[in-house]
């Protein structure tokens, strides 16, 4: 039963006519109580986990946030695009929603450092970055929906992160409004400050249960004059690691992306997404991305490595874009698998980290162990990260193949030092099968940060961490 994902109520005030009307005062218009409204606010985005809250506020700013969290429970929200039941709430607890808090603050043009509000959306910044000659240094198939204060909070990965490295780098600085209130001002825009502990790392992760995030500050790259995608198949998921290695070596630096997808994704979005397969079918497909400083150095590299990887039969079949429109089709084909699989069916969605030799064998396994009972199992991610996303489809949510994959795919990870979360965080969802990639101490010390940072419990509560700390 430990493992059991229903929690249950916490003994929290429920929101009274007093509350309400306190929020209405403060949020005037803005202090949501439409049913309508409020049921997709309470359903996540893969719609598999449901809350009840009556209340969804929309701040619009950090003053505003500060006066609402006191006592009452909150689920902070960005743009509901989590993967693993956080960003909704369990009961009734309040949506704090950052949707309105979605302003620049300031961009250095020299430096790369944009300064905003949390509840901007990822591909706004994209678009205000890219205007100026920078992008951001993450990507991800949700940034038409997802917030940069969702990203951070869930230290979202995506496509980028090969070349660009994790938030954790990228974040310069953070302002966050802790549970009783305070502010925590740490939005520095420096990229070197060794003043004591870095603080902000705590929140970075943290998933909404250590403070609300509500500014951001993030070093941007500088926007590649020249971009190209290639779309490759492989025979063999050893030849797709061997054509990694070798991708490595060849293209260096100028490297952006090295994603793959198996057959049965690329069946996916065929059948579901009415996407065309650009090359000939094949057991494995890479996507690799180059991002550089010149057009013709870059091409002559990638033609180099291209040639090398089809003389020795690495890869069988594969097609090249330089054009903005054809390099966005090849990527949706990858970007595109999450919302092909939800087409699919109930999806249970696991997302591991491996020693990348042995990333694929979760697959081959997982399939033998569950043999008909799945609709399908796939699998695909970031190979350059090496972290894959093993996902079993059903034609509705059942209890008995539930049973039937965890905790076989914790203990599978666990064997082999895994990570049973590389990148969506544990959620609601993930919670209680923390101990298959942390030890007690650490969690020990998790609830103790969480302990003196929100000492009621009121941030987020039931998710992340387990139910019982051993
Ligand atoms: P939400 O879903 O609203 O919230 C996520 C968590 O953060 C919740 O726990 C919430 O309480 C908390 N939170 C949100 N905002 C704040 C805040 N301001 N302060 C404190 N806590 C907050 N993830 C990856 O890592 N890599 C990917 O490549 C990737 N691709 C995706 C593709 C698709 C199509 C989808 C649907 C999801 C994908 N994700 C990916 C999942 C990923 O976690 C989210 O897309 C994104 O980072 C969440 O941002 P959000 O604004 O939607 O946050
Ligand atoms: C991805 O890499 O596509 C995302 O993490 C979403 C997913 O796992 O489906
Ligand atoms: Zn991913």
């Amino acid at each position: 039963r430990a493992h059991d994902a229903a929690p249950t109520r916490r003994p929290f005030s429920r929101v009274t006519p007093d509350d309400l009307s306190f929020f209405s005062h403060l949020l005037p218009g803005r202090t949501i109580t439409d049913p309508d409204v409020l049921e997709s606010c309470n359903v996540d985005w893969l719609k598999t986990v449901k809350g009840s809250s009556e209340v969804l506020l929309r701040p619009k700013t950090t003053e505003e946030v500060s006066q609402v969290l006191r006592n009452l429970a909150v689920s902070p929200q960005g743009g509901n695009t989590g993967l693993v039941g956080g960003s909704v709430p369990v009961f009734d607890e309040i949506i704090l929603s950052t949707a309105l808090m979605n302003r620049v603050l300031t961009f250095d043009s020299i430096s790369g450092i944009l300064t905003c509000q949390a509840g901007c959306v990822l591909e706004s910044l994209s678009q205000y970055v890219e205007e100026r000659d920078f992008v951001m240094p993450l990507d991800l198939g949700a940034k038409g929906s997802c917030h940069i204060g969702g990203n951070v909070s869930t230290n979202a990965g995506g496509l980028r992160l090969l070349r660009y490295g994790s938030l954790r780098g990228t974040v310069l600085g953070l302002e966050v409004v802790l549970a009783d209130g305070r502010v925590l001002d740490c939005l520095a825009k420096l990229r070197k400050d060794n003043t004591g502990y870095d603080v902000k790392q705590l929140f970075i992760g943290s998933e909404g249960t250590l403070g609300v995030i509500t500014g951001v500050s993030i070093l941007c790259p500088r926007k590649p004059k020249s971009v190209n995608v290639a779309f490759l198949g492989c025979s063999s998921f050893q030849n797709l690691l061997e054509t990694f290695q070798m991708c490595r070596g060849m293209l260096g630096e100028i490297l952006s992306a090295f994603e793959f997808l198996d057959a049965s994704c690329m069946s996916l979005v065929e059948k579901h997404l009415k996407l065309a397969n650009p090359i000939t079918e094949s057991p494995f497909y890479i996507v690799i991305e180059t991002a550089g400083s010149s057009a013709a150095h870059d091409e002559e590299k990638l033609h180099n490595f291209l040639d090398k990887v089809m003389a020795s039969s690495l890869v069988v079949d594969g097609a090249v874009a330089t054009e903005e429109a054809k390099i966005k089709a090849l990527w949706s084909i990858r970007e595109r698998i999450t919302e092909a699989l939800r087409h699919d069916g109930y999806t249970y969605k696991y997302d591991i980290s491996l020693p990348l030799e042995k990333i694929y064998d979760l697959v081959t396994d997982m399939r033998a162990h569950l043999g008909n009972r799945a609709k399908n199992v796939v699998g695909y991610g970031h190979v350059g990260d090496g972290n894959l996303h093993l996902n079993i489809t059903s034609p509705r949510e059942d209890a008995a193949l539930l049973a039937a994959i965890e905790p076989y795919v914790y203990e599978w990870t666990w064997k082999r030092q895994g990570s049973i979360s590389a990148e969506h965080g544990l959620g609601l969802k993930k919670r209680n099968y923390i101990y298959y990639s942390k030890s007690q101490e650490a969690v020990r010390l998790m609830r103790d940060f969480k302990t003196m940072l929100d000492p009621k419990g009121i941030l987020n509560p039931y998710k992340t961490l387990p139910d019982h700390v051993r």
